[in-house]
């Protein structure tokens, strides 16, 4: 028999970054984790963008083979327009949870040429950590950059992976 204690999930998501000349768009934010990357130029997307709970969310998901993040929150509904991430990874771990599973770690890598992840490694796990009520030692968050090559080296988007597992009872 097959033993479901433990299952495996993963997870990658990419937003472009907003041009500085798009004034409407040049407010936008950088939500990276649930924390506000001030002074950075922001992301399109249809919610607020956050490619760490982005990525996250479909790990959860994936693990237990549920429906994607884009299934759940698609991003042609007028209702789902804004949409905080936070809100959409607590709809997720939810469902996780109804299952009887929980979180046991989460490896993220933002891949990025800016910003520098280090700097706001701990903010990060701080708050991804306190979103899903989880120690932060369960939460494992890093950047890489892609040495100046294609759309991520080129400053054009930002990427994110994440491996996690999930343990029941
Ligand atoms: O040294 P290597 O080419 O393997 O990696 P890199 O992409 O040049 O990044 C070097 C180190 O900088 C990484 O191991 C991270 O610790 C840090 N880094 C970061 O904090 N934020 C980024 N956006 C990219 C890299
Ligand atoms: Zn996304």
């Amino acid at each position: 028999m097959i033993n479901d204690s433990f299952r495996i999930g993963s997870g990658y998501d990419i937003h472009k970054f907003l041009e500085f000349t798009l004034f409407e768009n040049a407010a936008k934010k950088l939500y990276l984790g649930g924390v506000l990357i001030e002074e950075h130029i922001g992301v399109e997307a249809h919610s607020d963008g956050d490619v760490v709970l982005h990525s996250l969310t479909d790990a959860l998901l994936g693990a237990l083979s549920l429906p994607d993040i884009g299934v759940l929150y698609p991003d042609n509904l007028k209702s789902t327009k804004g949409v905080s991430s936070i809100e959409i990874i607590n709809y997720a771990y939810g469902l996780v949870k109804e299952q009887g599973y929980s979180l046991v770690n989460a490896d993220i890598t933002i891949v990025t040429q800016t910003p520098k992840v280090s700097s706001y490694k701990e903010r990060m796990i701080s708050s991804v950590s306190s979103v899903l009520n989880v120690d932060k030692s369960r939460i494992n968050i890093k950047g890489k950059t892609k040495e100046g090559l294609d759309s991520v080296g080129k400053q054009k988007a930002i990427e994110c992976f994440t491996v996690c597992l999930l343990s029941k009872g």
